[in-house]
C-alpha cells in the first residue's frame, strides 16, 4: 500500500484542494488562532512531510529544524519573504510559491489605490458617513488630482510591475521604471516604458509604485531621505511588502507634506494597531493587505498551493518553485 503523506495546513484553503490533498495525504487543518502560534507550529511539523503555509507564518530556521521529515513547503502566496530559504534549501526542502494568478488582481489593487488617493474618494466616503457634506456643491471642495498625464514610477518591473505599467498606459500616464537591470527593449516598447535610474525615477514621478520582493537589501528602501527627493505633489502606493517602506518616516513625511499622500496594502506590522498614525491621515487610504484578495484568484491559489505540494511529494517537479 502507497504510504499516505502527513501534512499541515495552517489555514483553509478551498474545499476542492483540500479534497485534493486528502485523497494522498492525512491533512491536520489549523483552525485556531491565525497566524498558527509557533510552539504550536514546532510542535505540528515535528511528523509533517509537507507543510502549507501563509504569507503570515513565519517559517524559520527553528521551525525548519524541527522539521526533519519535511519534503515540501509550499505557501498560498507569490512573496516567500516569511521562509528561511536558505536554511529549508540546506535540508532539501522543496519550496512551491503561487506566481502568476495574482498579477493581474494585485495590479488591480494598485490601480484602485491610485484612484482613490488621487481623486479622494475613500476620504468623500467617510466626510459623507460623518455627516460633514454640508453643501451641495462647494467648487473648492474635495478637490483631486487627476491621474491622465501624470508620470507613474514603478520600482520593480517584474510581472506585477509590468501588469501596473500596462493599466497606467490604458489611464493615459507616462510610465518611467527601475529595476535591477532594464528589461528587454522589446518589453519597454510594449509597456511604453523608459528605464530611469533610482534618483530620476524619485524626482520625476507623480506616483511611485513599489513592486520589488522584500529582503535585506529593500529593507526600508523608501525613507524620509527619499520622501524628501520625491516631488511635494507625489504620491507613495505599496502593495508589495510593509518592511519596504519605513512607516515611521513615512508618517512624517506625510505630515510634513514631503508627499502629498499614500496608498497602502501593506504594513510593517500586521494587522496594524488601533493606535498607528496612519489612521490619523486623511491623505491616506489603507488596504487590509488584500492585493491577491479576488474569488478568481483565490481559487486558483489554492489549487497551485496543494498541486505545488502533491508534486513535490511524488517527486515531481513544481508548478512553481522558489
Ligand atoms: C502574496 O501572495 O505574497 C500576498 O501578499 C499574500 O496573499
Amino acid at each position: 500500500m502507497k504510504k499516505r503523506f502527513n501534512v499541515l495546513v495552517t489555514r483553509r484553503l478551498h474545499r476542492s484542494a483540500l479534497d485534493e490533498l486528502e485523497k494522498k495525504c492525512n491533512v491536520l487543518l489549523h483552525s485556531g488562532k491565525v497566524p498558527i502560534p509557533k510552539k504550536n507550529l514546532i510542535n505540528k511539523i515535528k511528523n509533517m512531510d509537507g507543510l502549507i503555509c501563509h504569507p503570515y507564518d513565519i517559517i524559520d530556521k527553528e521551525v525548519i529544524s524541527n522539521a526533519k521529515n519535511l519534503q515540501v513547503i509550499s505557501t498560498f502566496s507569490v512573496g516567500f519573504d516569511h521562509i528561511d530559504i536558505k536554511v529549508a534549501k540546506t535540508q532539501g526542502i522543496k519550496i512551491g510559491y503561487t506566481p502568476e494568478v495574482l498579477t493581474n488582481a494585485t495590479a488591480e489593487l494598485a490601480i484602485g489605490l491610485i484612484l482613490d488617493v488621487l481623486r479622494r474618494i475613500s476620504e468623500g466616503d467617510r466626510i459623507i458617513r460623518n455627516k460633514k457634506w454640508n453643501q451641495i456643491f462647494g467648487a473648492y471642495d474635495y478637490t483631486g488630482t487627476e491621474i491622465s498625464g501624470k508620470t507613474i514610477g514603478i520600482i520593480g518591473m517584474g510581472r506585477i510591475g509590468r501588469q501596473v505599467a500596462k493599466k497606467a498606459n490604458g489611464l493615459g500616464m507616462n510610465v518611467i521604471y527601475h529595476n535591477r537591470k532594464p528589461v528587454s527593449k522589446n518589453i519597454e516598447n510594449m509597456l511604453k516604458t523608459k528605464y530611469v535610474s533610482e534618483n530620476t525615477l524619485y524626482k520625476k514621478s507623480d506616483i511611485i509604485s513599489l513592486h520589488v520582493p522584500y529582503n535585506k537589501d529593500t529593507h526600508h528602501l523608501m525613507n524620509l531621505k527619499i520622501f524628501k527627493k520625491m516631488k511635494k505633489t507625489s504620491f507613495l502606493i505599496n502593495t508589495s511588502r510593509g518592511k519596504i517602506v519605513d512607516e515611521k518616516q513615512l508618517v512624517t513625511a506625510l505630515k510634513t507634506k514631503e508627499i502629498q499622500g499614500a496608498g497602502m496594502d501593506v504594513y510593517e506590522k500586521e494587522p496594524i494597531k488601533k493606535s498607528n498614525p496612519l489612521l490619523k491621515l486623511e491623505n491616506v487610504v489603507l488596504a487590509p493587505h488584500v492585493g491577491s484578495s479576488t474569488k478568481e484568484t483565490r481559487e486558483k491559489m489554492s489549487a497551485i498551493t496543494s498541486r505545488n505540494l502533491l508534486l513535490a511529494l511524488e517527486g515531481k517537479k513544481l508548478l512553481y518553485s522558489v
